[in-house]
This record gives structure tokens, C-alpha cells and sequence, in this order.
């Protein structure tokens, strides 16, 4: 069975794909470049920097399995793709997605202890906790993503397979599944409830209880600082999660064709 990109329909999709790619191109320079400089300054050996680190390795995965197949779909103005590698892409950026979810949570906790608990920070945040939170994001979603992606394609799929979107994920897949998919739908819920939503709460809370500390900070130039450290970090998170929750949370009534690359464009 072969699905279709929509590719060449209006001229939106034309410059979504190329903005995509150059962005995603100039993203990975920047990833390296990170990883680089945080594995080559001891300095930057604390557990925001090693999270940053790992980070920055999971963007370049989220684009090396999502960009080029998208760039060789342009270039040759085709856009087939099999059942098979649709959902081993859909599998691989959702995991990919879900880490960085995990991640940003796991780095809004470090800034948490650090600001709201500076003196037992090296204690709360030793060796060992960073390591287990770092692999904890790596694998937590990941048999959660394989058995949604199993029960995903495993539908029936009938009349139209032209997917709306960039790449494969499960709204647009979901979408085209002909039958009752209501139970598929509530799983798909769920997961991405649970994978989504709590680390965007508990990254909420956790910036929340800093911004409360900062403003308790006496000297202006100390509150500038903390400011600006969590500024940065903050716009981060609202554009990454903002930009996964409407994609992956609003019902598939509610998703008009095209959205979603407008939408991906964003979280790029
Ligand atoms: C990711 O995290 C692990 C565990 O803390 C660390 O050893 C590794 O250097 C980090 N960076 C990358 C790029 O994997």
C-alpha cells in the first residue's frame, strides 16, 4: 500500500518544503556546533549543557528522518511512500518529538533546583540523577509511540491516501483510515496526553516556581540576569509545545488540509 504526499498542489507547499529545509539545514549546523562546543569546554560540563547536548543530537535526528526524504519528494515531484516507511517515520519522529518534550522538561527542572535551590543543587542534581533523567527521556515514550504506530497500521485504508502534510505523523494518517476510528483516536488521546501534557505541566510549574523566586531577587541586576537565563528558555517552550499540542490535541474534525505544515513550520 502507498500513501502520497500532497506536493505540488498550491504554492504553499512548494515554499513550506524549501523554508523547511533551509531551516532545518541551518538548524543542524547550529546542533552541531553545539554538541562541539559543550563536549570541548569542561566548563560546560553541567547537567543543563549535557541535557542541551542531548538536545541538540535528538533535533538533528528529528530532521535527518524527516527533511531529506521530504527534499528527494520535491526534487523528483513525487510523493509515494509506503506504508512501511511512513510508519517507521511517524515512529521515529514521535520518539524523537517525545524526548525533546522529555527534555526540555528535565532541563526546566535543573533550572529549578538550581534558582530555587541553589545550596543542595549539586546533592538534588549528582551524576547519577542527570544520567537517569537523560535515559529516562531517551526510552520512557518509546514502547507507548511503537504500539500506537502498530495499531495505526494496522487499520483499513480506503479512498483517499494523500497525506497533508509534511511528513508522517499520526493526525494525518489517522485521518485517512476509513471505519470507525473513535477507539484509535482516544488512544492517540491519551498518549499524547500523557507524553505531551504532563511534561508541559510539570515544565510550567517548574518555570513558574523559578519566575516566583526571581522576583524575590533584592538586586536589580541579579533579577536581570535570572531573567534573561529563563527568558530564552521560556520562549523555547511555549513555541515547542505550543506547536505539538495543537498538532497532536485538537480533533481531526478540526484539522483543515495544510495547517499542518503551517504549524510545522513553526516548531521548526
Ligand atoms: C546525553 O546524556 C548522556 C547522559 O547524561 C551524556 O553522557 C551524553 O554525553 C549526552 N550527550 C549526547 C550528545 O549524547
Amino acid at each position: 500500500m502507498v500513501f502520497i504526499f500532497n506536493i505540488n498542489e498550491r504554492a504553499l507547499n512548494k515554499n513550506a518544503h524549501f523554508t523547511f529545509t533551509l531551516l532545518s539545514l541551518s538548524q543542524t549546523i547550529k546542533n552541531i556546533f553545539i554538541i562541539l562546543i559543550t563536549r570541548i569546554d569542561p566548563v560546560l560540563q553541567t547537567p543543563m549543557y549535557i541535557f542541551l547536548n542531548n538536545f541538540s543530537l535528538l533535533e538533528i535526528c528529528y530532521v535527518t528522518v524527516t527533511i531529506p526524504r521530504m527534499l528527494m519528494n520535491l526534487l523528483t515531484q513525487k510523493g509515494n511512500i509506503s506504508l512501511v516507511a511512513c510508519a517507521a517515520q511517524m515512529c521515529f519522529v514521535l520518539m524523537f518529538g517525545g524526548s525533546e518534550c522529555l527534555f526540555l522538561t528535565a532541563m526546566a527542572y535543573d533550572l529549578y533546583v538550581a534558582i530555587c535551590n541553589p545550596l543542595p543543587y549539586p546533592l538534588v542534581m549528582n551524576h547519577k540523577v542527570y544520567v537517569q533523567l537523560a535515559i529516562a527521556a531517551w526510552v520512557v515514550a518509546v514502547p507507548a509511540i511503537i504500539g500506537q504506530t502498530c495499531q495505526i497500521c494496522s487499520l483499513l485504508f480506503c479512498g483517499s491516501y494523500i497525506i497533508y502534510h509534511l511528513f508522517c505523523d499520526f493526525p494525518p494518517i489517522l485521518k485517512l483510515a476509513c471505519g470507525d476510528t473513535f477507539l484509535n483516536e482516544i488512544t492517540v488521546y491519551v498518549v499524547t496526553m500523557v507524553f505531551i501534557m504532563v511534561p508541559y505541566l510539570l515544565t510550567i510549574v517548574s518555570y513558574g516556581k523559578i519566575i516566583a523566586n526571581i522576583l524575590k531577587i533584592s538586586s536589580a541586576s541579579g533579577k536581570a540576569k535570572a531573567f534573561y537565563t529563563c527568558s530564552s528558555h521560556l520562549i523555547v517552550v511555549v513555541l515547542f509545545y505550543g506547536t505539538a499540542i495543537i498538532t497532536h490535541l485538537q480533533p481531526k474534525t478540526n484539522q483543515s488540509e495544510g495547517n499542518g505544515k503551517v504549524i510545522s513550520l513553526f516548531y521548526m
